[in-house]
């Protein structure tokens, strides 16, 4: 049964995924570390099976990031990482709750936007804003 767990995934779980959507695997320590210093996260199991996750990191108040929206192949297109993005997005509602003003970023990877559109979500560069960045 598919089911989804807050705020609880292992540093083994998060590599399994991560390496199933084709973005390798990190060392367990630095894994950790993340995880311990996330705000928010989604785990959705089929049974004891980790299938997908997402988080939010941030400052809770002012600024927060969506990262690490990951669905393994075969469960994907069954709409599983709209189950992860609703709960992300209620939690950022809460959130707001402290301050309506908050504001939530995200890097999508290439042909993704349409997934996050359906959120609500805006691609940059537009008439005000100008290109997200990034440095490696
Ligand atoms: C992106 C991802 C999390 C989507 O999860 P999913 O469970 O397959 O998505 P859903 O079934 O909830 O899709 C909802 C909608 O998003 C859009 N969508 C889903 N996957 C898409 C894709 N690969 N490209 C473009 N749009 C997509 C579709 O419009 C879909 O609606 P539809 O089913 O009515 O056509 C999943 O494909 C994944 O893990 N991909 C690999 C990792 C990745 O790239 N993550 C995003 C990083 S920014």
């Amino acid at each position: 049964m598919i089911h989804i767990i807050e705020n609880k995934i292992s540093a083994d779980e998060y590599n399994y995924l991560n390496n199933s959507v084709g973005w390798g695997f990190r060392e367990i320590s630095i894994v950790e570390e993340a995880l311990k210093n996330t705000l928010y996260s989604v785990s959705v199991y089929d049974d004891n099976k980790i299938i997908g996750f997402g988080r939010i990191i941030g400052d809770k108040t002012i600024f927060l990031y969506i990262q690490d929206i990951m669905v393994i192949p075969e469960y994907q297109h069954q709409h599983i990482g709209t189950k992860i993005m609703n709960k992300l997005i209620e939690q950022i509602n809460e959130y707001k709750n402290i301050n309506p003003s908050i504001r939530t970023y995200l890097g999508a990877s290439k042909g993704m936007e349409p997934f996050y559109e359906k959120f609500g979500f805006i691609s940059r560069p537009n008439n005000d804003l100008g290109a997200g960045m990034i440095l490696y």
